[in-house]
């Protein structure tokens, strides 16, 4: 792991957890240790999570959400770094925890299911060993308790437990993320973190898999943070939703206003390129261009290369987080309602 020690990143003792929030992420800036200069991938990212929310994180690829994901969860690897800001999980500072104390958080109070489930499982292990490693990991040792919990969340997740016999390869994409998932639940955690878990599955599989993982975190009460590419595929399942874009925030707010009156154009862009799932059939009219190379990002606001809206102090000053209608959205056609925080 890679990160700057806690004391000497900008603002982590400073920071104090707002009342009723599970996690506080306050000008999170991650870098990429670059031959040719840094990279910087998350920039000055800041949100609360409250306990059993749904957070939904939607922008294109190479936006950084995967980087702000690893940083919260401290899996960061050179050359990457965390470095401004500070990450708080249930009062206590996550940067610059060392690995022992990180190993006794992960799992137990917080998980992380990644993209692709074949990557993150162990191909040489039984599913079964592999939940009774993490298990055993945290001091849970009875042969019972071990077998009767490992049955109970492959159940929760709509696998036969006679899978914990199965080894990775023997099982189908859809259920190699549902064991993933299991094992995520394995220990209750409070907060799990979900980067794409569901796009290496067929669109009918995603549903499934989606409205699953909804049905657990109503019934077990957990947080989660949810990563994907489609903003429609979080619309009916995340209280909030944030829209990234070239490793910052540009939109932040609650899903159903943000779907009902998007206002960054960003926003309105990626809405196109996703046609709502209940709505009428709409051309994928996209977003033309792609997001700018972080290494040399353009000056201004970001998207001004591909705003439609652009103007000419767009292309010069860098546009804070304004206050509109409950959300915060990174805009200059937002000014005049004064700035928010940033
Ligand atoms: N290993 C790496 N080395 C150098 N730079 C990297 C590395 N991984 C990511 N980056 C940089 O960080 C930026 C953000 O990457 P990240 O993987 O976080 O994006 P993402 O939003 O998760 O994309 P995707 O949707 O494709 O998963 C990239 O644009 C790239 O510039
Ligand atoms: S600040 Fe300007 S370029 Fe950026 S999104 Fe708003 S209108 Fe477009
Ligand atoms: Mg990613």
């Amino acid at each position: 792991m890679s990160t700057v020690p806690g004391d000497d990143v900008a603002g982590a003792a400073a920071v104090t957890q707002p009342p009723g929030t599970m996690l506080t992420v306050r000008d999170l800036s991650v870098e990429y240790a670059m031959e040719g200069g840094t990279v910087l991938a998350v920039d000055k990212v800041s949100f609360d999570l409250a306990p059993g929310e749904f957070l939904g994180i939607v922008g294109e690829s190479g936006c950084g959400k995967s980087t702000l994901l690893f940083a919260i969860a401290q899996l960061l690897v050179s050359p990457a770094a965390i470095t401004g800001g500070s990450v708080i999980f249930r009062g206590q500072s996550m940067v610059g925890l060392t690995d022992k104390q990180l190993a006794s958080v992960r799992w137990k109070d917080l998980s992380v299911v990644m993209q692709s489930a074949m990557n993150a499982l162990n191909p040489v292990k039984s599913i079964g060993a592999q939940f009774k490693d993490a298990m055993r990991a945290h001091g849970v040792h009875s042969k019972e308790q071990i077998a009767d919990r490992s049955a109970e969340v492959l159940t929760m997740v709509g696998i036969d437990p006679v899978h914990l016999k199965s080894y990775p390869h023997q099982l189908s994409g859809g259920m190699r993320q549902r064991s993933m998932i299991a094992m995520a639940l394995l220990l209750t955690p409070e907060l799990v973190i979900m980067d794409e878990p569901t796009s290496a599955l067929d669109v009918v599989a995603q549903r499934s898999l989606m409205v699953q993982i909804k049905e657990l975190q109503q019934q077990l009460g957990f947080a989660v943070i949810f990563v994907t590419h489609d903003m429609s595929l979080v619309s009916h399942f995340s209280d909030h939703l944030m829209v990234m874009y070239a490793g910052r925030v540009d939109e932040f707010g609650p899903t159903r206003e943000l779907f009902d009156s998007p206002q960054h154009p960003y926003t309105v862009g990626l809405m196109e390129a996703f046609p709502s799932i209940r709505g009428p059939r709409v051309p994928l009219t996209g977003i033309p261009g792609s997001p700018p190379n972080l290494a040399s990002p353009p000056p201004g606001c970001r998207f001004a290369p591909r705003c439609p809206k652009v103007m000419t102090r767009c292309r010069e000053e860098t546009p804070e987080l304004y206050h509109v209608n409950g959300a915060l959205v990174r805009c200059f056609l937002h000014a005049d309602g004064g700035p928010g925080h940033d």
